[in-house]
């Protein structure tokens, strides 16, 4: 059951209202609907609703019964066959929350109840046309037990709350804003709230609220806080107004994702709200005030302008990461002005683009390989993808960059002119961009740039320079490909791939680090913007005094990779000199690549590889220099993560890339120990805890100090580690200690520091998540460990964060633990038993291997028979069966 982008159909009908009664109960939920449908084509056309584990009840065409002979009630569908324009269908029906284990839909979370709707949620909680083009304005009352269900909430605005005889209590919502179904949501139960009456830029009220766990308000600080300032944000960089009179904030403890948008009453991963000092690290702080600026600004992005259909969701999603992104990078860079907001900027750039690398690279090149606007799918909850949303936010930001801050920005003015209140599609938004494109350059256009939004892969680009000394010129060529990727190569012809329109930002310094300012056409600038449309195109630059350095993809400037042959040298000196921090922190990266990609070679061969002397200079002098920022430095001297690194391999190997990466930390750990060791001391923050990215950055470069000096197993480290642990004043140090231990060292008194952090934590789930993550990616640890670890009391397989913790960090994160027969087993065996419980979820485990068939004997064919054993099951769900056998196809 493939569904395809172009077998689109609009909706027969309209339904302009939607009326909705729940009497809420765990056990059997009853809900009445009342659609008011208006035909919006020619003739009596039938009336298809999506339902899926539902109770029919009743159904009745304008206040008439139907008899069982009058509608078709199938698996998934119910349908009816009107005779009228404009009527209204009533339908009750039945769900069960406490049964169900997919939390999508309506389920049960502890004692409260939480929906979530996207993408195909809603037809679990009643028939319905359940697809975004079907936009509603919503009226919902609630019913529930008073006493268990205190609160509760939908979306908009709460009109009327009365008590009803037998203990129970009614509530009546109405949203003003018509919505599809997918932005639907209910929450019943009893919260802690911690509100906030704010005031939008034109003076409107607005009433900021955060619920959460009865006990768990004093965590709800900051995300009030993130709230607060993602109005304001979007305020200021784009003019986005708030809409409502209320907007909502739930944490919820069983979440799938991070987090959902629904209009005016955001449901979210406990993960991504609470945090106090004791119990939530740095990054976690950060990563909360992401996902709540990202789902506020869906709220515009996503909300007041839709999808037309599920294959447009990078039109939502690309663009609300991209608007996240900017507003974490702003955030950091608050308050700091020229090379110090640059270089705080580049801190978050550099995330987001390792995080591309991690997840959407891999995914880019193998069997799961989409376009950001993917062609086809069976499940669509299976594409809720790194490429739809990371490389989606890359595409957007390419138009960012194509267009200047200004430029965008009125793009941006022009779609929601053309398009507020609408469900419309990818090409559309490029449409409003390029009117404003065209205007900066006349005779050109984006045809080329929505290439991007039709082809998977990640491009290559070829770089060549040509130095001409006589005439002080230089030519510098650039050559695109995309090889095919995933099926495309089963193709036969192969896939065209026409050349892309790549942004690529380039910067030339001279043989002493110093920047030159090449001219091109005229103009001398740092960087210049070249706009790579064709196959090949060469740029000649004047005014090159001598043969130059280039600085390449300045800023990551498009998601393609890039190949240019230059010595370690030129590394090294932009490492030490580039102006672009992204560029800088880049050239580090790339010699310690390559200084890793020699020793997975050498290990394989068996050889002893030469002490390494050009990265341990280049580090010794990054972290010797005054200038960086702590944030920054600890970027620039981390080792590319294995994933990364485990990409370059070829065939894939994951023991070879633990092993060469495990040894080069140890080198640089123990060359640099008294360097590490005056870092770790200087990068004291003293005082009170605070969040705030100076503070934040001092303690990261102290965690890697301390990890370094670990690796190098240096005489004082585990004192210092042990020291740190039991006095840490804040779960950034202590969580650094005690990793920094896990992951070096196997003394009792290390073993003693794990258990101590369980005997002080256990009551914290999200801290458990923690204890269990770290033992889940701790060296040494086997399936045995894990099915161990599985029996402990706090373990759950229905909780998602918990068996994200534990089995999914294993799997994924734990290279050396699972790439044995055994350790595929134990993957397949426990994508089964999540299957049974929660698709969505065992669709994500079951692309751990994605990339089996690049890995050598005996991995290769222990993987094969690992998907091939869950292949063979007779009831697979929908997710994880498209996910197998895409896999078992390449
Ligand atoms: N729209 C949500 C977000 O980006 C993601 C929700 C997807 N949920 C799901 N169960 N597939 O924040
Ligand atoms: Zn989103």
């Amino acid at each position: 059951p493939t569904i395809s982008r172009h077998d689109y159909q609009p909706y027969p009908y309209r339904l302009p209202q939607v009326k909705l009664s729940f009497d809420l109960d765990p056990a059997r939920t009853r809900v009445h609907a009342q659609l008011v449908f208006e035909s919006a084509s020619a003739g009596w056309q039938p009336l298809v609703l999506n339902g899926q584990d539902l109770e029919l009840e009743s159904v009745a065409i304008d206040g008439r019964p139907l008899r069982a002979d009058e509608y078709v009630l199938q698996a998934e569908t119910l349908t009816l066959h009107p005779r009228a324009d404009r009527y209204t269908v009533d339908i009750v029906s039945v769900c069960k929350p406490e049964q169900n284990s997919s939390l999508m839909g309506l389920y049960v979370s502890g004692s409260q109840l939480f929906t979530q709707c996207e993408a195909e949620g809603f037809r679990r909680i009643t028939w319905f046309p359940d697809r975004p083009d079907v936009m509603s304005q919503y009226q919902v009352v609630l019913r529930a037990d008073k006493q268990k269900y205190p609160l509760l909430l939908s979306n908009g605005n709460l009109l009327e709350q009365r008590d009803l005889p037998d203990g129970r209590h009614e509530a009546r919502w109405e949203d003003p804003h018509p919505k599809p179904c997918y932005l639907f949501a209910v929450v019943a139960g009893d919260f802690d709230c911690r509100e906030e009456q704010a005031r939008t830029q034109s003076g409107r009220p607005a009433l900021l609220q955060v619920y959460s766990d009865r006990g768990s308000g004093g965590k709800t600080l900051w995300a009030l806080e993130c709230l607060r300032r993602s109005l304001e944000w979007d305020e200021r960089r784009f003019g986005l107004e708030l809409d409502l009179d209320r907007f909502m904030i739930v944490a919820a403890r069983d979440f799938n994702m991070g987090a959902m948008e629904n209009k005016g009453l955001n449901v979210f991963n406990s993960s991504y709200v609470l945090a106090d000092k004791d119990t939530a690290t740095d990054a976690a702080y950060r990563a909360i005030e992401a996902v709540i600026g990202h789902e506020y600004f869906h709220n515009w992005t996503g909300n007041r302008v839709t999808c037309r259909d599920w294959f447009q969701l990078s039109l939502k999603e690309g663009l609300t990461v991209f608007r996240d992104q900017e507003f974490s990078a702003d955030m950091l860079a608050q308050g700091l002005s020229g090379a110090e907001a640059a270089s705080a900027r580049a801190v978050k750039r550099i995330d987001d683009v390792s995080t591309l690398r991690i997840a959407q690279f891999p995914e880019d090149a193998g069997p799961m390989a989409h376009p950001i606007r993917p062609e086809s799918y069976q499940e669509i909850g299976n594409f809720y993808t790194a490429t739809v949303y990371e490389k989606g936010a890359e595409v957007i930001r390419m138009q960012h960059t194509l267009l200047g801050e200004e430029g965008f920005r009125a793009g941006l003015e022009e779609y929601f002119r053309r398009h507020d209140g609408q469900a419309v599609t990818c090409d559309d938004f490029v449409d409003a961009m390029e009117s404003v494109y065209v205007q900066k350059h006349p005779g050109k256009n984006l045809g080329v740039f929505r290439r991007w939004y039709a082809q998977a892969g990640t491009p290559r680009v070829a770089v060549d320079l040509r130095y001409d000394a006589d005439a002080h010129a230089c030519a510098v060529t650039l050559t695109q490909r995309c090889d095919p990727v995933g099926i495309e190569k089963l193709q036969d012809p192969p896939a065209e791939k026409p050349p892309l329109h790549i942004p690529f930002a380039l910067g030339m310094l001279d043989r002493s680090g110093a920047a030159l300012k090449p001219e091109l056409d005229g103009t001398a600038r740092d960087t210049v913007l070249l706009e790579l449309r064709e196959a090949q195109q060469t740029w000649t630059f004047r005014n090159v005094p001598e043969r130059p350095v280039l600085s390449l993809l300045r800023n990551f400037s498009a998601p393609v990779i890039v190949e240019y042959e230059r010595p370690d040298t030129e590394l090294m000196l932009l490492a030490g000199h580039d102006t672009d921090p992204f560029a800088r922190w880049e050239a580090g990266q790339e010699l310690a690549t390559r200084r890793l990609l020699a020793l997975v070679g050498a290990l394989r061969q068996g050889q002893d590889p030469a002490a390494d002397t050009a990265l341990v200079e280049t580090w010794r002098r990054l972290l010797g220099d005054a200038a960086l920022t702590p944030a920054y430095k600890a970027r620039v001297l981390s080792l590319p993560a294995e994933k990364e690194l485990l990409e370059k391999t070829s065939p894939m190997d994951p023991l070879g890339v633990v092993q060469a990466r495990r040894q080069l930390r140890a080198q640089l750990g123990a060359a640099l120990a008294p360097e590490w060791l005056s870092a770790y001391h200087s990068a004291q923050d003293a005082g009170d805890y605070s969040p705030d990215p100076l503070s934040a950055g001092l303690r990261s470069l102290k965690n890697l100090a301390l990890s370094m000096l670990m690796a190098g197993a240096h005489p004082q480290a585990e004192t210092l580690a042990l020291e740190q642990y039991y006095g840490a004043g804040n779960m950034t140090a202590r969580m650094g200690a005690l990793s920094a231990l896990v992951n070096h060292s196997k003394s009792p008194e290390c073993a003693q520091a794990l258990s101590h952090f369980y005997e002080q934590w256990q009551h914290d789930p999200l801290v458990m998540d923690k204890w269990f993550a770290l033992q889940a990616t701790a060296p040494g640890t086997t399936v045995e460990t894990v099915r161990a670890l599985m029996l402990h009391p706090a373990f759950s397989l229905r909780n998602p964060n918990r068996a994200r913790s534990l089995i999914f960090q294993f799997c994924m994160n734990n290279l050396e633990g699972v790439h044995h027969a055994d350790g595929y087993a134990f993957w397949a065996e426990q994508v089964i038993a999540l299957d049974e419980l929660n698709p969505e979820i065992a669709a994500r485990l079951a692309r751990a291997f994605d990339n089996w068939a690049r890995f050598a004997e005996p991995q290769r064919s222990a993987l094969r028979s690992a998907l091939q054993s869950i292949q063979d099951r007779e009831k697979l769900s929908r997710n994880v069966a498209e996910i197998i056998s895409k896999a078992l196809k390449i």
